[in-house]
């Protein structure tokens, strides 16, 4: 069993580079399935939800060259069955989006219903009302979705929740559909922009990515033959940057959009951060105890559920009592427990948690309940007095490449060790 062992506390100082988004390149590897051809996809995030997303495609007949640990190319040419590996496909959540790329290219798709965090229940009814309104018929049976189509027909979709899966994965179904689709209610994260952007780029017709009305005029079929780079990771730099605020440090971020961490930062300054925004890169640091804040987690370009529990940390440590109101997902403050384990004093209650700030932090045997609960642990154990062992380390290793790497240039002292 393997586990990461921080000993801090250690303020987080100097510069890092962030990773392609893993959200956005989940939903871009089953995209190529739309493609009769070959493309290239750079600034992937060497994870290990690419390396199951790249394992699935290759079982569904796909060939993929690596041509480096951040750069694919594939060839989607020859797809010879429409069962994708259930064993694999319940291993992570954006195995959803294999629906509405497989409906498009083959009008028909097996898959296990999708695995993913733990963060209480995640429906996909909106996934699959979508689909019907184009045409396809979609049955849930002893754990498999099918979905079946003759040919996708383009029509107005309402989505009744703001869904970034369901939102993806319509788009892709609707892509090559005969006419117009819409999407009112759409989610407007920036990984859907890009997702978009590079259906684009191979010859789809998609606009209006990135506001809530998505119309996509069907297109006869996407050519390939490009050059694809992943957007930069919204949540892997908001998690660097909470972690320069929670340690008393100073990091600047390499490769960032800064317009997509403009919750992140608001909230950053509002507890005593001070923020340097050179738009592809932004300078962190806070030389004071944090302060109080209150946070309601929202749809983008609120502030994003995915760093919520990062921003917990922050809070833990901060001079007053905050609270926390989760409005995305109802299990997602499991977190607290563990950050109680290091001295902490949060109540957690439904989907509000109260923080009630303490001075330090303290060393403790913790586990990372979900992926991003894993962060903001590893980031306690950097503010921490002493040894932290951070188990489950399956979790992080999702969706952060090279975390422990990233840390360590920053002065962590952190290592994996195999027990
Ligand atoms: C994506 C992200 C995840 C992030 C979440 C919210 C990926 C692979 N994962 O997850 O990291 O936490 O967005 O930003 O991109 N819902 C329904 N019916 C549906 C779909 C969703 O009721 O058909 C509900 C969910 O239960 C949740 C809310 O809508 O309460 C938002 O979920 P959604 O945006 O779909 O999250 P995911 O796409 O699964």
């Amino acid at each position: 069993m393997e586990k990461l062992v921080v000993k801090g506390p250690t303020p987080l100082k100097g510069e890092v580079t962030i990773s392609g988004a893993k959200n956005a390149a989940v939903a871009i590897l089953p995209a190529t399935l739309l493609i009769d051809g070959v493309c290239t996809i750079e600034n992937l995030p060497n994870i290990s939800d690419i390396k199951i997303s790249c394992e699935i495609l290759e079982k569904l007949g796909a060939k993929i060259t690596w041509n480096n640990k951040n750069s694919i190319t594939i060839d989607t040419t020859n797809i010879n069955t429409t069962k994708a590996p259930l064993d694999l496909t319940s291993k992570f959540r954006a195995s959803y989006y294999l629906i509405g790329a497989m409906l498009s290219r083959k009008g028909e798709i097996e898959v296990g219903m999708p695995g993913g965090c733990k963060l209480g229940a995640r429906p996909i009814d909106q996934h699959i009302k979508g689909f019907e309104r184009l045409g396809a018929t979609v049955t849930v049976e002893k754990g498999t979705i099918s979905a079946k189509a003759k040919k996708l027909t383009g029509n107005s979709i309402y989505m009744d929740i703001v869904s970034v899966g369901a939102t993806i994965n319509v788009m892709l179904s609707a892509v090559l559909a005969k006419g117009t689709t819409t999407i009112d209610n759409a989610a407007k994260e920036p990984h859907i922009v890009d997702v978009a952007n590079f259906l684009n780029t191979m010859g789809a017709d998609i606009r209006g990515a990135g506001t809530d009305m998505i119309k996509i005029n069907g297109v006869e079929k996407l050519s390939g033959n490009a050059t694809y780079s992943v957007v930069p990771d919204q949540i892997e730099a908001g998690t660097f940057m909470l972690a320069a605020v929670a340690t008393k440090g100073d990091i600047t971020l390499k490769n960032c959009i800064t317009k997509h961490l403009e919750s992140i930062t608001a909230k950053i300054i509002e507890v005593g951060g001070k923020v340097e925004d050179h738009g592809d890169s932004i300078r962190v640091w806070c030389n004071q105890r944090p302060q109080k804040a209150n946070i309601k987690t929202l749809p983008y370009p609120g502030f994003p559920t995915d760093l919520q529990p990062q921003m917990g940390v922050v809070l833990s440590i901060a001079d007053g009592a905050s609270i926390i109101n989760e409005s995305i997902w109802e299990s997602r403050f499991q977190y607290t427990d563990e950050l109680n384990k290091m001295g902490a004093k949060i109540t957690a209650q439904g989907k509000t948690a109260f923080f009630e700030g303490v001075k330090k932090l303290s060393g403790a045997p913790v586990y990372s309940t979900d992926l991003r609960a894993g962060a903001a642990l590893v980031i306690a154990g950097t503010v921490a007095n002493g040894s932290t062992e951070i188990y489950n380390l399956e979790h992080i290793d999702r969706g952060y490449e090279n975390i422990e790497e990233k840390f360590r240039k920053l002065g962590a002292k952190i290592e994996r060790v195999t027990e």
